[in-house]
């Protein structure tokens, strides 16, 4: 792995296709990597693919479920036909998950879970062979501080996305036990970013939350893109296991 991205450095992140995912895009691609985005969202891909293209860099993107096992198995041996390794690997794919405890479905609770935890789960486990193999690799998960505070009420993402956020840091500290020394594993806890899956809770509570956060406003896709591309470089070499909240100093919850 080079300090910067140099011609041949991936980064591969999930949930790509809009958000803080293509922020974080963004800034890697600042950086001088290339880009590898994963999501749902065939049209959405689509134009984040067009956007990252038009810096000179190379991107391409994959519609698949982060949920599932083998699509991750089958994406990264497609991507490693073409590309010698995967230097980065950001684990961004989620979803809300508004419902307490008495009005949640089993069903709910178990795609809350399959998004974000094990899709954390089944990326890495595809990945993490070839980082071992070339002897580095840069993981970092998105949590949040929902991990920490619970579930905001009344905003999009409650108990259930909470103790997912959670099981990301505990999975965080693990693997960077497990894959030290080569490859290291950190987290990103945001606050409210301005986003689609926040957009109109937000909107709505601007105000009231802007003035429980310290540095005064929302947090935007790029703040998280710019702490993330920091950890996918290879300058913070004695940083694993560690979780960084970037919220503003958010005390409103
Ligand atoms: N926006 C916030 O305030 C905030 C705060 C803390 C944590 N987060 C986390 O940041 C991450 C990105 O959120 P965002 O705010 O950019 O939301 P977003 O909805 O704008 O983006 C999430 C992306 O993930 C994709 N995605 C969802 N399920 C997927 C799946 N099963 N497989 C592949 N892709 C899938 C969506 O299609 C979307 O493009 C999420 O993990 C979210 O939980 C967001």
């Amino acid at each position: 792995m080079t300090t910067q991205g140099n011609s041949s450095s991936l980064a591969v992140v999930t949930g790509g296709a809009r958000g803080i995912g293509l922020g974080c895009a963004k800034s890697l691609v600042a950086k001088g990597f290339n880009i590898v985005l994963v999501d749902v969202l065939e049209d959405e891909l689509n134009e984040a693919t067009r956007t990252l293209r038009a810096t000179g860099m190379h991107a391409e993107s994959f519609v698949a479920d982060v949920s599932r096992f083998q699509k991750a198995q089958d994406v990264v041996e497609e991507i490693l036909e073409r590309y010698e390794s995967i230097d980065v690997l950001v684990n961004n794919a989620g979803t809300p998950m508004p419902k307490g405890l008495l009005d949640i479905s089993e069903d709910e609770w178990d795609r809350t879970i399959d998004v974000h935890l094990k899709g954390c789960f089944n990326w890495s486990r595809a990945v993490v062979p070839s980082m071992l193999k070339a002897g580095s690799g840069r993981i970092v998960n998105i949590s949040s501080i929902s991990a920490y505070s619970g579930g905001v009420t009344r905003a999009v993402s409650k108990f259930a996305y909470a103790a997912a956020k959670a099981g990301i840091l505990g999975m965080t500290r693990s693997l960077a036990k497990e894959l030290g020394p080569s490859v290291t594993v950190n987290a990103v806890c945001p606050g409210a970013i301005k986003t689609e899956l926040t957009g109109d809770m937000l909107e709505r509570r601007s105000a009231e939350f802007t003035e429980g956060i310290c540095l005064q406003r929302l947090g935007t896709p790029e703040d998280i893109g710019e702490v993330v591309a920091f950890l996918a470089s290879v300058e913070p070499n004695f940083i694993t296991g560690q979780a960084i909240t970037v919220d503003g100093f958010q005390w409103m919850s």
